[in-house]
Protein backbone atom coordinates (compact mmCIF):
# COMPACT_ATOMS: atom_id res chain seq x y z
CA UNK A 1 0.00 0.00 0.00
CA UNK A 2 1.18 3.36 -0.75
CA UNK A 3 1.30 6.43 1.33
CA UNK A 4 0.59 9.56 1.27
CA UNK A 5 2.06 12.12 4.08
CA UNK A 6 -0.45 13.45 6.26
CA UNK A 7 -2.93 16.33 5.32
CA UNK A 8 -3.15 19.49 6.45
CA UNK A 9 -6.46 21.68 6.97
CA UNK A 10 -8.63 24.08 7.44
CA UNK A 11 -11.30 24.60 9.78
CA UNK A 12 -14.94 24.53 7.79
CA UNK A 13 -17.54 25.46 9.57
CA UNK A 14 -20.37 22.62 8.36
CA UNK A 15 -24.03 23.59 8.53
CA UNK A 16 -26.51 22.00 10.85
CA UNK A 17 -29.57 20.91 8.13
CA UNK A 18 -31.44 17.84 9.71
CA UNK A 19 -32.24 14.64 8.07
CA UNK A 20 -34.73 14.09 9.70
CA UNK A 21 -36.79 16.53 7.94
CA UNK A 22 -37.94 14.71 4.58
CA UNK A 23 -41.09 14.97 2.53
CA UNK A 24 -41.61 12.74 -1.15
CA UNK A 25 -40.37 9.78 -2.03
CA UNK A 26 -36.93 8.85 -0.39
CA UNK A 27 -34.30 5.79 -1.06
CA UNK A 28 -31.84 4.19 1.77
CA UNK A 29 -29.67 2.39 0.08
CA UNK A 30 -25.93 0.86 0.31
CA UNK A 31 -23.21 1.96 -2.35
CA UNK A 32 -20.84 -0.61 -1.38
CA UNK A 33 -20.98 -4.22 -0.58
CA UNK A 34 -23.73 -3.95 2.62
CA UNK A 35 -23.74 -4.08 6.12
CA UNK A 36 -23.14 -0.54 6.53
CA UNK A 37 -26.17 0.30 8.83
CA UNK A 38 -29.00 0.64 6.45
CA UNK A 39 -31.29 -0.67 9.43
CA UNK A 40 -30.64 2.47 12.02
CA UNK A 41 -30.97 4.81 8.95
CA UNK A 42 -33.88 3.54 8.16
CA UNK A 43 -35.81 3.36 11.15
CA UNK A 44 -34.40 6.89 11.62
CA UNK A 45 -36.29 8.14 8.47
CA UNK A 46 -39.49 5.99 8.98
CA UNK A 47 -40.41 7.49 11.91
CA UNK A 48 -41.83 10.25 9.58
CA UNK A 49 -42.59 7.60 6.99
CA UNK A 50 -45.99 7.02 5.33
CA UNK A 51 -45.01 4.05 3.41
CA UNK A 52 -42.10 1.86 4.01
CA UNK A 53 -40.76 -0.57 1.20
CA UNK A 54 -38.61 -2.98 1.45
CA UNK A 55 -37.43 -3.32 -2.48
CA UNK A 56 -34.58 -6.39 -3.15
CA UNK A 57 -32.89 -9.36 -1.73
CA UNK A 58 -34.95 -11.80 0.46
CA UNK A 59 -33.77 -13.07 4.43
CA UNK A 60 -30.44 -13.01 3.22
CA UNK A 61 -30.06 -9.38 4.74
CA UNK A 62 -29.63 -8.29 8.28
CA UNK A 63 -30.96 -5.02 9.70
CA UNK A 64 -30.08 -4.48 12.88
CA UNK A 65 -32.24 -1.66 14.58
CA UNK A 66 -31.80 -0.61 18.00
CA UNK A 67 -34.95 1.50 18.97
CA UNK A 68 -36.73 1.99 22.46
CA UNK A 69 -39.32 -0.70 21.45
CA UNK A 70 -35.52 -3.18 21.42
CA UNK A 71 -33.07 -4.08 19.54
CA UNK A 72 -33.74 -6.12 16.53
CA UNK A 73 -32.22 -8.07 14.10
CA UNK A 74 -34.53 -8.10 10.67
CA UNK A 75 -34.08 -9.98 7.73
CA UNK A 76 -37.48 -9.23 5.94
CA UNK A 77 -39.12 -6.69 7.90
CA UNK A 78 -39.07 -3.31 6.67
CA UNK A 79 -37.42 -1.19 9.40
CA UNK A 80 -40.37 0.95 9.04
CA UNK A 81 -42.74 -1.59 11.14
CA UNK A 82 -41.31 0.50 14.61
CA UNK A 83 -43.73 3.67 13.06
CA UNK A 84 -47.59 3.08 13.97
CA UNK A 85 -48.39 5.76 10.95
CA UNK A 86 -46.77 3.57 8.45
CA UNK A 87 -47.50 1.15 6.32
CA UNK A 88 -44.70 -1.40 5.48
CA UNK A 89 -44.51 -3.42 2.23
CA UNK A 90 -42.60 -6.59 0.59
CA UNK A 91 -42.43 -5.18 -3.54
CA UNK A 92 -42.82 -8.30 -5.92
CA UNK A 93 -38.76 -8.12 -6.21
CA UNK A 94 -38.39 -9.52 -2.58
CA UNK A 95 -37.58 -13.18 -2.14
CA UNK A 96 -40.09 -14.28 0.77
CA UNK A 97 -39.44 -17.27 2.97
CA UNK A 98 -42.14 -17.61 4.40
CA UNK A 99 -40.77 -19.13 7.76
CA UNK A 100 -38.85 -16.48 8.35
CA UNK A 101 -41.40 -13.83 8.06
CA UNK A 102 -43.32 -15.83 10.22
CA UNK A 103 -41.30 -15.80 12.99
CA UNK A 104 -40.02 -12.33 12.48
CA UNK A 105 -43.37 -11.05 12.78
CA UNK A 106 -43.92 -13.42 16.12
CA UNK A 107 -40.89 -11.47 17.44
CA UNK A 108 -42.20 -8.10 16.68
CA UNK A 109 -45.43 -8.79 17.86
CA UNK A 110 -44.02 -9.74 21.42
CA UNK A 111 -42.24 -5.93 21.13
CA UNK A 112 -45.88 -5.43 21.22
CA UNK A 113 -46.58 -4.32 18.40
CA UNK A 114 -49.32 -5.38 16.08
CA UNK A 115 -48.90 -6.48 12.78
CA UNK A 116 -51.56 -6.46 9.97
CA UNK A 117 -52.73 -5.45 6.82
CA UNK A 118 -53.03 -2.13 8.34
CA UNK A 119 -49.13 -1.71 8.94
CA UNK A 120 -47.72 -4.80 6.15
CA UNK A 121 -48.55 -5.31 3.16
CA UNK A 122 -47.01 -8.36 1.08
CA UNK A 123 -46.90 -8.44 -2.48
CA UNK A 124 -48.63 -11.54 -4.11
CA UNK A 125 -46.05 -11.63 -7.10
CA UNK A 126 -42.99 -11.82 -4.75
CA UNK A 127 -41.44 -15.64 -4.86
CA UNK A 128 -41.53 -17.63 -2.06
CA UNK A 129 -38.02 -19.51 -1.27
CA UNK A 130 -38.74 -23.09 -0.38
CA UNK A 131 -36.72 -25.48 1.23
CA UNK A 132 -35.09 -26.71 -2.47
CA UNK A 133 -34.03 -23.73 -2.73
CA UNK A 134 -31.67 -23.23 0.36
CA UNK A 135 -30.80 -27.28 -0.53
CA UNK A 136 -29.61 -25.98 -4.43
CA UNK A 137 -28.17 -22.42 -2.51
CA UNK A 138 -25.79 -25.06 -0.68
CA UNK A 139 -25.40 -27.84 -3.18
CA UNK A 140 -24.00 -25.55 -5.80
CA UNK A 141 -21.55 -23.68 -3.52
CA UNK A 142 -19.82 -27.33 -3.36
CA UNK A 143 -20.17 -27.81 -6.78
CA UNK A 144 -17.76 -24.62 -7.18
CA UNK A 145 -15.22 -25.95 -5.24
CA UNK A 146 -12.56 -23.13 -4.60
CA UNK A 147 -14.74 -20.48 -6.83
CA UNK A 148 -17.34 -20.70 -4.19
CA UNK A 149 -18.91 -17.12 -3.77
CA UNK A 150 -19.64 -17.40 0.17
CA UNK A 151 -23.61 -17.28 -0.13
CA UNK A 152 -25.87 -16.50 2.55
CA UNK A 153 -27.05 -20.08 2.23
CA UNK A 154 -30.35 -18.47 2.41
CA UNK A 155 -31.19 -20.01 -1.20
CA UNK A 156 -31.64 -16.56 -2.66
CA UNK A 157 -29.89 -17.25 -6.16
CA UNK A 158 -31.99 -20.48 -7.05
CA UNK A 159 -35.22 -18.42 -5.88
CA UNK A 160 -34.03 -15.37 -8.38
CA UNK A 161 -33.33 -17.98 -10.67
CA UNK A 162 -36.59 -19.57 -10.21
CA UNK A 163 -37.92 -16.50 -11.18
CA UNK A 164 -36.24 -15.77 -14.26
CA UNK A 165 -37.21 -19.35 -15.33
CA UNK A 166 -40.93 -18.22 -14.52
CA UNK A 167 -40.80 -21.24 -12.32
CA UNK A 168 -41.29 -21.72 -8.76
CA UNK A 169 -44.05 -20.79 -6.66
CA UNK A 170 -45.40 -17.13 -5.42
CA UNK A 171 -47.36 -15.78 -2.44
CA UNK A 172 -50.11 -15.14 -4.32
CA UNK A 173 -50.53 -19.15 -4.83
CA UNK A 174 -50.67 -19.78 -1.12
CA UNK A 175 -54.36 -18.26 -1.45
CA UNK A 176 -55.45 -20.19 -4.73
CA UNK A 177 -57.99 -23.01 -4.62
CA UNK A 178 -55.51 -25.43 -6.41
CA UNK A 179 -52.41 -24.65 -4.37
CA UNK A 180 -51.70 -28.10 -2.89
CA UNK A 181 -51.61 -29.08 -6.55
CA UNK A 182 -49.14 -26.42 -7.77
CA UNK A 183 -46.82 -27.23 -4.99
CA UNK A 184 -47.04 -31.35 -5.73
CA UNK A 185 -46.00 -30.57 -9.31
CA UNK A 186 -42.88 -28.01 -7.95
CA UNK A 187 -42.49 -30.60 -5.67
CA UNK A 188 -41.85 -33.49 -8.12
CA UNK A 189 -39.62 -31.09 -10.72
CA UNK A 190 -37.70 -29.71 -7.63
CA UNK A 191 -37.19 -33.42 -6.15
CA UNK A 192 -35.74 -34.63 -10.12
CA UNK A 193 -33.26 -31.64 -9.34
CA UNK A 194 -32.28 -31.76 -6.17
CA UNK A 195 -30.87 -35.57 -7.01
CA UNK A 196 -29.67 -34.21 -10.06
CA UNK A 197 -27.63 -31.82 -8.33
CA UNK A 198 -26.31 -34.26 -5.24
CA UNK A 199 -24.34 -36.25 -8.30
CA UNK A 200 -25.22 -39.48 -7.17
CA UNK A 201 -28.14 -40.71 -8.25
CA UNK A 202 -29.91 -40.75 -4.68
CA UNK A 203 -33.52 -40.20 -4.71
CA UNK A 204 -34.45 -37.08 -3.24
CA UNK A 205 -37.19 -36.66 -1.11
CA UNK A 206 -38.83 -33.28 0.88
CA UNK A 207 -41.11 -33.89 3.58
CA UNK A 208 -43.94 -32.70 1.64
CA UNK A 209 -46.59 -33.27 4.31
CA UNK A 210 -44.57 -31.28 6.89
CA UNK A 211 -43.87 -28.60 4.71
CA UNK A 212 -47.70 -28.46 3.54
CA UNK A 213 -48.27 -28.42 7.50
CA UNK A 214 -45.69 -25.23 8.10
CA UNK A 215 -47.04 -23.50 5.15
CA UNK A 216 -50.69 -23.79 5.99
CA UNK A 217 -49.80 -22.25 9.58
CA UNK A 218 -47.98 -19.38 7.46
CA UNK A 219 -50.07 -18.90 5.02
CA UNK A 220 -52.98 -18.24 7.95
CA UNK A 221 -50.64 -15.63 9.71
CA UNK A 222 -50.05 -13.98 6.63
CA UNK A 223 -53.38 -14.18 4.56
CA UNK A 224 -54.90 -10.72 5.17
CA UNK A 225 -51.70 -8.93 4.24
CA UNK A 226 -51.14 -10.46 0.63
CA UNK A 227 -52.23 -8.42 -2.00
CA UNK A 228 -51.17 -6.30 -5.11
CA UNK A 229 -48.78 -4.12 -3.60
CA UNK A 230 -47.89 -1.79 -6.78
CA UNK A 231 -51.30 -0.01 -7.01
CA UNK A 232 -51.31 1.01 -3.37
CA UNK A 233 -47.33 1.99 -3.69
CA UNK A 234 -48.68 4.18 -6.41
CA UNK A 235 -51.57 5.81 -4.49
CA UNK A 236 -49.62 7.11 -1.92
CA UNK A 237 -46.68 8.08 -4.76
CA UNK A 238 -49.30 10.19 -6.50
CA UNK A 239 -50.67 11.73 -3.68
CA UNK A 240 -47.25 12.82 -2.45
CA UNK A 241 -47.20 10.81 1.06
CA UNK A 242 -43.82 10.38 2.22
CA UNK A 243 -42.67 6.99 0.70
CA UNK A 244 -39.31 5.52 1.96
CA UNK A 245 -37.88 2.80 0.03
CA UNK A 246 -35.47 0.24 1.79
CA UNK A 247 -32.49 -1.68 -0.28
CA UNK A 248 -31.01 -5.09 0.88
CA UNK A 249 -27.14 -5.49 0.42
CA UNK A 250 -25.20 -2.53 -1.68
CA UNK A 251 -24.64 -1.43 -5.34
CA UNK A 252 -21.22 -3.68 -5.32
CA UNK A 253 -23.35 -6.40 -4.94
CA UNK A 254 -25.68 -5.70 -7.87
CA UNK A 255 -26.44 -8.86 -10.19
CA UNK A 256 -25.35 -7.27 -12.69
CA UNK A 257 -23.27 -3.73 -12.08
CA UNK A 258 -21.14 -5.16 -9.15
CA UNK A 259 -18.38 -7.80 -9.11
CA UNK A 260 -20.00 -10.83 -11.36
CA UNK A 261 -19.82 -13.44 -9.73
CA UNK A 262 -19.29 -12.53 -6.65
CA UNK A 263 -22.65 -10.56 -6.03
CA UNK A 264 -26.34 -11.35 -4.75
CA UNK A 265 -29.09 -12.17 -7.58
CA UNK A 266 -30.71 -8.94 -7.28
CA UNK A 267 -30.60 -4.84 -7.58
CA UNK A 268 -29.99 -2.76 -4.69
CA UNK A 269 -29.21 0.68 -6.24
CA UNK A 270 -31.80 3.20 -8.41
CA UNK A 271 -32.83 0.34 -10.73
CA UNK A 272 -33.95 -1.65 -8.23
CA UNK A 273 -36.17 0.69 -6.69
CA UNK A 274 -37.85 1.47 -9.92
CA UNK A 275 -38.11 -2.75 -10.70
CA UNK A 276 -39.78 -3.00 -7.14
CA UNK A 277 -41.86 0.08 -7.20
CA UNK A 278 -42.99 1.46 -10.73
CA UNK A 279 -41.89 4.71 -9.56
CA UNK A 280 -39.53 6.48 -12.05
CA UNK A 281 -36.39 7.00 -10.83
CA UNK A 282 -36.41 10.46 -11.84
CA UNK A 283 -39.61 10.98 -9.25
CA UNK A 284 -37.21 10.30 -6.31
CA UNK A 285 -36.46 12.57 -4.64
CA UNK A 286 -33.51 11.62 -2.71
CA UNK A 287 -31.31 8.90 -2.34
CA UNK A 288 -29.32 8.08 0.46
CA UNK A 289 -26.37 5.47 0.51
CA UNK A 290 -25.17 4.87 4.08
CA UNK A 291 -21.24 3.76 4.52
CA UNK A 292 -19.08 3.26 7.41
CA UNK A 293 -16.12 5.00 8.28
CA UNK A 294 -14.59 2.01 6.69
CA UNK A 295 -15.48 -0.95 4.36
CA UNK A 296 -16.60 -4.45 5.12
CA UNK A 297 -17.05 -7.69 2.84
CA UNK A 298 -17.96 -11.25 3.55
CA UNK A 299 -18.25 -13.50 1.43
CA UNK A 300 -15.54 -13.80 -1.31
CA UNK A 301 -14.81 -11.59 -3.96
CA UNK A 302 -11.89 -8.43 -4.49
CA UNK A 303 -11.80 -5.94 -1.72
CA UNK A 304 -8.94 -3.87 -2.23
CA UNK A 305 -8.49 -2.17 1.12
CA UNK A 306 -8.54 -5.15 3.45
CA UNK A 307 -6.51 -5.46 5.95
CA UNK A 308 -5.58 -8.70 6.90
CA UNK A 309 -3.13 -7.54 10.08
CA UNK A 310 -3.60 -6.35 13.65
CA UNK A 311 -5.50 -3.20 12.26
CA UNK A 312 -8.17 -4.76 10.19
CA UNK A 313 -8.72 -7.28 13.47
CA UNK A 314 -9.45 -4.48 15.57
CA UNK A 315 -11.91 -2.57 13.50
CA UNK A 316 -13.87 -6.24 13.22
CA UNK A 317 -13.38 -6.73 16.97
CA UNK A 318 -14.32 -3.15 17.71
CA UNK A 319 -16.40 -2.79 15.16
CA UNK A 320 -18.37 -6.22 15.97
CA UNK A 321 -18.07 -6.97 12.48
CA UNK A 322 -19.85 -9.99 12.11
CA UNK A 323 -22.87 -10.96 9.43
CA UNK A 324 -26.23 -11.03 11.43
CA UNK A 325 -27.58 -13.56 8.99
CA UNK A 326 -24.75 -16.01 9.01
CA UNK A 327 -22.48 -15.24 11.96
CA UNK A 328 -19.47 -14.76 9.44
CA UNK A 329 -16.76 -12.70 10.63
CA UNK A 330 -16.82 -9.94 8.12
CA UNK A 331 -13.28 -8.95 5.48
CA UNK A 332 -12.71 -4.98 7.18
CA UNK A 333 -10.28 -2.59 5.46
CA UNK A 334 -10.15 1.18 5.06
CA UNK A 335 -12.60 3.00 3.25
CA UNK A 336 -12.30 2.36 -0.53
CA UNK A 337 -13.36 5.86 -1.97
CA UNK A 338 -12.91 4.55 -5.76
CA UNK A 339 -16.03 1.86 -5.28
CA UNK A 340 -18.01 3.76 -3.24
CA UNK A 341 -17.96 6.86 -6.14
CA UNK A 342 -18.58 4.22 -8.49
CA UNK A 343 -21.86 2.46 -6.35
CA UNK A 344 -22.57 6.39 -5.64
CA UNK A 345 -22.85 6.96 -9.83
CA UNK A 346 -24.32 3.38 -10.60
CA UNK A 347 -26.79 3.79 -8.02
CA UNK A 348 -28.20 7.06 -8.40
CA UNK A 349 -27.36 8.39 -4.76
CA UNK A 350 -27.53 12.10 -4.28
CA UNK A 351 -26.01 12.20 -0.28
CA UNK A 352 -24.83 9.83 2.47
CA UNK A 353 -25.16 8.95 6.23
CA UNK A 354 -21.68 8.16 7.34
CA UNK A 355 -21.49 5.28 10.49
CA UNK A 356 -19.39 3.42 12.79
CA UNK A 357 -16.71 6.25 12.86
CA UNK A 358 -16.79 6.00 17.02
CA UNK A 359 -15.03 2.75 15.92
CA UNK A 360 -12.04 4.90 14.77
CA UNK A 361 -11.61 6.39 18.37
CA UNK A 362 -8.16 6.03 19.68
CA UNK A 363 -7.14 5.03 16.75
CA UNK A 364 -3.47 7.04 16.31
CA UNK A 365 -4.52 7.24 12.80
CA UNK A 366 -6.58 6.24 9.91
CA UNK A 367 -6.55 5.91 6.27
CA UNK A 368 -9.17 6.39 3.16
CA UNK A 369 -8.13 5.19 0.06
CA UNK A 370 -8.00 7.71 -2.18
CA UNK A 371 -7.25 5.73 -5.80
CA UNK A 372 -6.02 2.84 -6.95
CA UNK A 373 -2.77 2.10 -8.52
CA UNK A 374 -3.61 -0.37 -11.80
CA UNK A 375 -0.96 -1.31 -14.33
CA UNK A 376 0.98 1.87 -13.63
CA UNK A 377 -2.06 3.98 -14.05
CA UNK A 378 -3.67 5.98 -11.37
CA UNK A 379 -7.77 5.49 -10.79
CA UNK A 380 -9.74 8.03 -8.32
CA UNK A 381 -12.69 5.96 -9.39
CA UNK A 382 -13.62 2.20 -9.86
CA UNK A 383 -14.14 2.38 -13.75
CA UNK A 384 -16.49 -1.19 -13.88
CA UNK A 385 -17.42 -3.03 -10.64
CA UNK A 386 -17.85 -6.09 -12.88
CA UNK A 387 -14.06 -6.19 -14.12
CA UNK A 388 -13.15 -8.40 -11.85
CA UNK A 389 -9.37 -9.09 -12.62
CA UNK A 390 -9.35 -4.83 -12.31
CA UNK A 391 -10.77 -5.18 -8.76
CA UNK A 392 -7.95 -8.13 -8.03
CA UNK A 393 -5.14 -6.24 -9.08
CA UNK A 394 -5.89 -2.57 -8.28
CA UNK A 395 -3.58 -1.58 -5.31
CA UNK A 396 -5.19 1.04 -2.91
CA UNK A 397 -3.61 4.39 -2.46
CA UNK A 398 -3.58 5.41 0.93
CA UNK A 399 -4.30 9.08 2.85
CA UNK A 400 -3.08 8.86 6.60
CA UNK A 401 -5.19 11.16 8.55
CA UNK A 402 -4.09 11.84 12.34
CA UNK A 403 -6.64 9.76 14.70
CA UNK A 404 -8.11 10.93 17.82
CA UNK A 405 -8.16 9.96 21.58
CA UNK A 406 -11.76 11.32 22.25
CA UNK A 407 -14.72 9.34 22.98
CA UNK A 408 -17.13 10.36 20.02
CA UNK A 409 -20.21 8.03 21.09
CA UNK A 410 -21.50 11.09 23.43
CA UNK A 411 -21.44 13.96 20.19
CA UNK A 412 -24.44 15.05 19.06
CA UNK A 413 -23.39 18.01 17.22
CA UNK A 414 -20.55 18.27 14.67
CA UNK A 415 -19.34 20.73 16.41
CA UNK A 416 -18.70 18.15 19.65
CA UNK A 417 -16.62 16.03 17.56
CA UNK A 418 -12.92 15.85 18.26
CA UNK A 419 -11.51 18.24 15.89
CA UNK A 420 -9.82 15.07 13.76
CA UNK A 421 -12.92 13.40 13.66
CA UNK A 422 -14.35 16.28 11.76
CA UNK A 423 -11.84 16.36 9.22
CA UNK A 424 -12.14 12.88 8.97
CA UNK A 425 -15.86 13.26 7.95
CA UNK A 426 -15.03 16.51 5.91
CA UNK A 427 -12.25 14.91 3.72
CA UNK A 428 -14.92 11.80 3.26
CA UNK A 429 -17.62 14.53 2.12
CA UNK A 430 -15.02 16.05 0.09
CA UNK A 431 -13.36 12.52 -1.69
CA UNK A 432 -16.78 11.14 -2.36
CA UNK A 433 -18.65 14.54 -4.11
CA UNK A 434 -21.69 14.25 -2.09
CA UNK A 435 -22.73 15.70 1.07
CA UNK A 436 -22.73 13.79 4.18
CA UNK A 437 -25.87 14.33 5.81
CA UNK A 438 -25.57 12.39 8.98
CA UNK A 439 -22.74 11.13 11.26
CA UNK A 440 -23.72 7.94 13.31
CA UNK A 441 -21.93 7.31 16.52
CA UNK A 442 -23.33 5.12 18.16
CA UNK A 443 -26.58 1.88 17.33
CA UNK A 444 -28.90 4.04 19.11
CA UNK A 445 -31.49 6.23 17.32
CA UNK A 446 -29.99 9.04 19.38
CA UNK A 447 -26.41 8.61 18.81
CA UNK A 448 -26.96 10.14 15.84
CA UNK A 449 -25.25 14.12 14.54
CA UNK A 450 -27.13 15.47 11.80
CA UNK A 451 -25.40 17.75 9.12
P1 LIG B 1 -26.51 -14.51 -1.53
O1 LIG B 1 -27.20 -13.19 -1.62
O2 LIG B 1 -26.85 -15.27 -0.28
O3 LIG B 1 -26.67 -15.31 -2.78
O4 LIG B 1 -24.93 -14.22 -1.41
C1 LIG B 1 -24.18 -13.66 -2.48
C2 LIG B 1 -23.11 -12.70 -1.95
O5 LIG B 1 -23.74 -11.55 -1.40
C3 LIG B 1 -22.25 -13.28 -0.83
O6 LIG B 1 -20.97 -12.73 -0.93
C4 LIG B 1 -22.91 -12.76 0.43
O7 LIG B 1 -22.04 -12.71 1.52
C5 LIG B 1 -23.34 -11.39 -0.04
N1 LIG B 1 -24.50 -10.88 0.71
C6 LIG B 1 -25.79 -11.28 0.59
N2 LIG B 1 -26.58 -10.58 1.41
C7 LIG B 1 -25.80 -9.71 2.04
C8 LIG B 1 -26.05 -8.68 3.00
O8 LIG B 1 -27.18 -8.42 3.43
N3 LIG B 1 -24.97 -7.97 3.42
C9 LIG B 1 -23.73 -8.21 2.94
N4 LIG B 1 -23.44 -9.15 2.05
C10 LIG B 1 -24.47 -9.89 1.60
Amino acid sequence: MKLIEYISWNDDIMIERPLAQWSGTNFVTDASWGDNGKGKIVDLMAQRADMVIRINGGPNAGHTVVNPQGEFALHLMPSGIFNPEAICVLSDTVVINPFTLTEEIKVVRQAGIEVNNKNLLISKNAHLIMPWQKRRDGLREVARGGKRIGTTGQGIGPTYSDRTERVGLRVGDLLAPEFQERFDQELVWQEKLTALMSGNNEVVHYDRDRILEELKEAREMIAPMITSVIPVIWEYHSSNKSILGEAGQGVLLDLDRGGYPYVTSSHPGIAGFNLATGIPPKEVARVIAVTKAYTTRVGEGPLPTELNNEVGEMIRSKGHERGVTTGRPRRCGWLDIPALKYGIRVGGVDSLALTKIDIFDGFPEVAICVGYEVGGKIYDTLPDANDIEFMYQAKPILKILRGWDNDTTSSRLFSDLPENARKFVKEVEEAIGRPIELVSVGPDREASIYL
